[in-house]
């Protein structure tokens, strides 16, 4: 068990690759706290971890809000005496041209649009990782892991998304630098294609140019990229901090 008696909380755990991570943690022996702000697929989750024979609890917040963040791990802190691994995984898509002319008409994005992915994306995961880090400092031990994506090396159709996700990497260095001296180590994943509801709503054509731009072929399943943030959670990684890690089947590669 690679986690064994370890605490941690996952946001968007209801489902998609949160959900695999929070199965996959359970697995190796951590009690997990998910967190979604889907109340019926965070307690389903929970379910099928105590059904493998876990230890979960549900915390239910929206992540953009600072009260419920630290609401939500004062809870957990409360529940099982302390915090060792946050996954920063809740994020949302909210597709459109920034700019789109057809005929005589323009259409920007709505501001809405941009507002919320930058909101959820970028703010959530800054507010959930200031709220982490003050138990971890406390016992000089943490592990912090934040969700970019290849969008963010840009995408047509996301500029709100690919410019949230390059702002986590940002502050996942600038969070590295300043954890360090508290043994809190702050990484990055960057995830291709995953088989998730994000990726359900792709059309089929789009689906098939976006096959043929993977050297695998294949989108990468929850479990696959449970098992890099298993990696990045674990003692295994200890010297690693401040890092970005692609998972993408060798999408970025040649780009
Ligand atoms: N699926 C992909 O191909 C892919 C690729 C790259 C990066 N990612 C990133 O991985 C992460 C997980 O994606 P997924 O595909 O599993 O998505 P998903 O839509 O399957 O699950 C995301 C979960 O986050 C929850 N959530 C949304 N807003 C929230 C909020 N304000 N507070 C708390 N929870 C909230 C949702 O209810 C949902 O259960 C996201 O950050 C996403 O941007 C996904």
């Amino acid at each position: 068990m690679r986690l064994k008696d370890r605490v941690a909380l996952i946001t968007g755990a209801g489902r998609g690759i949160g959900r695999a991570t929070a199965l996959r943690f359970a697995a190796e022996g951590a009690r997990v706290a998910v967190n979604d702000v889907d109340e019926e697929a965070g307690r389903e989750a929970v379910a099928a971890i105590e059904q493998a024979g876990g230890e979960a609890i549900f915390v239910p917040a929206d992540v953009t809000d600072r009260a419920q963040v630290e609401a939500m791990v004062n809870h957990v802190v409360g529940r099982w005496g302390r915090l060792d691994i946050l996954i920063n995984n809740a994020g949302i898509t909210r597709d459109a041209l920034a700019v789109r002319v057809k005929g005589d008409e323009v259409h920007l994005m709505e501001e809405g649009a941009w507002d919320a992915v930058i909101d959820v994306n970028l703010k959530g995961t800054f507010l959930c990782a200031q709220a982490a880090a003050v138990p971890m400092i406390r016992r000089q031990y943490g592990k912090i892991v934040n969700t970019a994506s290849i969008g963010m090396l840009g995408n047509v159709g996301q500029a709100n998304y690919s410019a949230s996700k390059a702002g986590v990497v940002g502050l996942t260095r600038t969070l590295a630098l300043e954890l360090a001296r508290y043994g809190i180590n702050v990484n990055c994943i960057a995830p291709g294609a995953v088989e998730t509801r994000m990726t359900a709503a792709i059309p089929e054509k789009i689906k098939e140019g976006l096959l043929r731009r993977i050297p695998f072929r294949r989108m990468a399943a929850p479990e696959e990229v449970a098992a890099l943030h298993l990696f990045l959670a674990s003692d295994e990684a200890a010297y690693i901090t401040g890092q970005v890690i692609f998972i993408d089947g060798g999408m970025s590669v040649g780009l």
